[in-house]
């Protein structure tokens, strides 16, 4: 099969990864509105065609997070990666090193820290799940540090696990043991069967072997999710600054409100972000709130962005609208599923190459240009005429203007 873009990976991915793990990569919450606007509302935004610029030497390089890198894109924290493809993390971390970007590494990895920090030099993050029991997040943090991870993402909208009605009903997470229709979906994928099976056996690998935690992935994850500590408020973000000397991003901001706490709690970064849909349906999508976090946060920290992203086309969008970067999930997942490392780097060049199309289209050479561009990425609405749009209207794309003028 041709892959064109991130809907080829993700057939591919469908076809080749058991249902469970499919869904599970795919899902989002309830009813998966969020999930889907997440990626349509970009359209709610247009570009600006210029021509006849002289595009010979482009570069698409963008500083976040402390480093240079080959483009303004890392990618997200995936649980359980490491079921889709064996050494899944690996295998990721892997794949961002030869495209020349970072990645952030999920607490519920398979691959321990220490495995992925030894393939990873430079660029590796580590998202953060506060446990009930604190110890063991003192734990991964030590041991990040140790690893020479720099970044550490505390991800903040998950106090509660939302419901992901496919996992439910595959029983992902919710089941801590394998029954009859489990078994037989993981036998409808003899290939997966033969890779995994000759890797040996799936664990979680920051937390294998700890007191309390079980010893099979399934039951692991069960567990773990159970033990997020519901309790985590902006008062331990001062408890987590404490004990964290490297840069500190909140993942999972969607307001100014929290974006100005984030702030007050001595955050280095925010990342706006909904969980990719999984979390609260109904949520507003990260692209129509980005404006008015940028604007609020006016440079005062960094801004990471991610939920949606499937076009380079989209990430022109929010780093036009004030995003230093994005994080892809799924994009980089279904490539995972799809054929490993091969998949991740297939990813992210086809990502690669939209964006630096997208941007010569818009007769501009580089990510600091289109910084620079204000007013290059538009909201739709306001291409009407101003007679046609209604007062709020008015003043909410002159503020959104205002946005990119400031930066
Ligand atoms: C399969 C899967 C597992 C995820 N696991 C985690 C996780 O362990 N920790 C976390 O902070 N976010 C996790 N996320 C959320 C991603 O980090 C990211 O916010 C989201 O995928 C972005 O949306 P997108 O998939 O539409 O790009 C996960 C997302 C997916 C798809």
């Amino acid at each position: 099969m041709t892959i064109s873009n991130i809907e080829d990976l993700r057939r591919e991915a469908r076809r080749k990864l058991p249902r469970m793990f499919f869904d599970y990569i795919d899902g989002g919450a309830f009813s998966e509105h969020t999930l889907t606007r997440n990626t349509e509302d970009f359209d709610q935004w247009t570009l600006e065609q210029r021509v006849l610029v002289d595009l010979s030497k482009r570069d698409l390089s963008a500083e976040f997070l402390g480093a240079r890198y080959s483009m303004p894109a890392m990618l997200a924290p995936v649980g359980f990666a490491g079921s889709f493809w064996p050494d899944g993390e690996v295998q990721a971390a892997l794949a961002a090193t030869d495209a020349g970007i970072p990645m952030c590494l999920s607490t519920f990895s398979v691959n321990s820290i220490e495995e992925v920090g030894a393939v990873m030099p430079r660029g590796l993050a580590m998202q953060l799940y506060v446990f009930k029991d604190r110890e063991l997040a003192s734990e991964i943090i030590r041991r990040a540090w140790k690893v020479g991870v720099t970044t550490l993402f505390l991800t903040a909208d998950t106090n509660v696990s939302s419901v992901r009605e496919r996992d439910t009903r595959n029983g992902f997470r919710t089941s801590s043991s394998l029954n009859l229709s489990t078994v037989l979906d993981l036998l409808s994928r003899p290939a997966w069967c033969v890779r995994m099976g000759l890797h040996g056996r799936l664990m979680l690998g920051n937390v294998k072997g700890k007191p309390g935690v079980p010893g099979n992935l399934m039951a692991q994850a069960a567990y773990l999710s159970a033990n997020v500590d519901p309790s985590m408020s902006w008062s331990d973000l001062a408890w987590l600054r404490q004990q964290w000397p490297g840069k500190l991003v909140v993942k999972g901001v969607l307001s100014i409100e929290d974006a100005g706490r984030a702030l007050d709690g001595g955050a280095d970064g925010v990342c706006v972000s909904n969980h990719g849909g999984r979390q609260l349906d109904g949520a507003r999508s990260t692209i129509s709130m980005l404006p008015e976090i940028a604007r609020f946060v006016a440079g005062r920290a960094e801004i990471l962005l991610d939920s949606g992203i499937r076009r380079g086309s989209h990430i022109v969008k929010a780093i036009g609208l004030g995003a230093d970067a994005v994080l892809l999930g799924r994009a980089y997942a279904y490539g995972l599923g799809a054929s490993g490392r091969k998949g991740v780097r297939q990813a992210i060049e086809l990502l690669r190459t939209e964006t630096e199309l997208t941007l010569a289209l818009m007769g501009m050479c580089s990510i600091d240009e289109l910084r620079a561009n204000r007013g290059a990425v538009r909201r739709l609405a306001g291409e009407r005429s101003a007679a046609a749009r209604s007062p709020a209207e008015r003043v909410r794309d002159a503020a959104e203007n205002e946005v990119t003028a400031d930066r």
